[in-house]
């Protein structure tokens, strides 16, 4: 996954969004409860309080938009994917959804008190677009926020699953190349994409959170059916390597058992920045 000169980002995009398109539902299920923790942590990171004009940029199923409106916020929550937009304006009616892309916003200069974006610049083929287009449609003085997974051997349930795959399957599977899943899991890279982006007073801190499932076999089922990227890795393995991986990642993950669930330590890297 590591970026490389001859990637195709638009064959990228075209990938990433007929997968966000087909997962909705299935995101919901085996993400809602985990990418929520995050919610309060991002949106304290660009002072949203009642009456603050936000942009939740990546939306998905609507969750921080969500928290955003119980603040008493005035939300506006994007995604380009129209099925995740139709997700989120079910589950949150009375909040203003609209199709839209994140390395290209359709809003005007100074929009906007605040930007967020949770686990979406990971998702982007040129995630320093979002950035300068975050910027853009913030007021003078507004805050952008922004979480992506921390690396693979801290967010534990995507070290499992990689190391499964390494151990018995390919990394290298043909499909469209993207840029480092993990490139922002660093804090000195935030930092320094945010800075060049146009904020000043980057801050960038971790969020613990734990993802708490039923059983071990639910990652693998989480990842397979709820992810677009990791799934794509996933389907492209033979029958019998992708049972090899299943196997591995159950086993790896009962290793988190407490009580009845298998809790698995997946922190966030919260990076933020304020335009001056
Ligand atoms: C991992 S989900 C995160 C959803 C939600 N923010 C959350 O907290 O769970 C990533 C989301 O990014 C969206 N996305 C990916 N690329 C995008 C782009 N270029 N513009 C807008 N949305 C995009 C996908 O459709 C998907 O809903």
């Amino acid at each position: 996954m590591m970026m490389t000169p001859s990637i195709d980002l638009d064959a990228f995009r075209a990938f990433e969004h007929e997968g966000w398109q087909g997962v909705p539902q299935q995101y919901h299920s085996a993400f809602a409860d985990l990418t929520s923790q995050a919610a309060m942590a991002l949106l304290d990171a660009v002072e949203v309080t009642a009456g603050v004009q936000l942009l939740d940029v990546a939306t998905g199923p609507g969750y921080v938009a969500g928290v955003a409106a119980q603040r008493g916020a005035n939300v506006i929550g994007i995604d380009f994917s129209t099925a995740m937009i139709a997700q989120a304006r079910q589950r949150y009616s009375m909040i203003d959804f609209r199709e839209g892309d994140a390395e290209d916003l359709s809003f005007a200069d100074g929009s906007f008190d605040a930007v967020v974006m949770n686990f979406g610049l990971l998702h982007l083929g040129r995630p320093e677009r979002a950035l300068t287009e975050g910027h853009r449609v913030l007021r003078p003085g507004g805050r952008f926020a922004f979480t992506v997974w921390g690396k693979p051997e801290e967010a534990v349930g995507f070290g499992i699953v990689l190391a499964a795959i390494e151990a018995h399957g390919k990394l290298d599977v043909g499909l469209p190349q993207g840029p480092n899943f993990f490139r922002f899991s660093d804090s000195d890279e935030c930092q320094r994409v945010l800075l060049e982006a146009g904020f000043v007073s980057p801050f960038v801190t971790t969020v613990s959170q734990t993802w708490r499932l039923r059983t071990s076999d639910v990652l693998f089922e989480s990842m397979f059916e709820g992810t677009v990227r990791t799934a794509g890795l996933l389907r492209a393995q033979s029958a019998e390597t992708r049972d090899a991986i299943r196997a591995a990642i159950r086993q790896s993950a009962l290793q988190y058992k407490e009580e009845n669930m298998i809790e698995l330590p997946m922190p966030a890297v919260l990076a933020s920045g304020r335009k001056p």
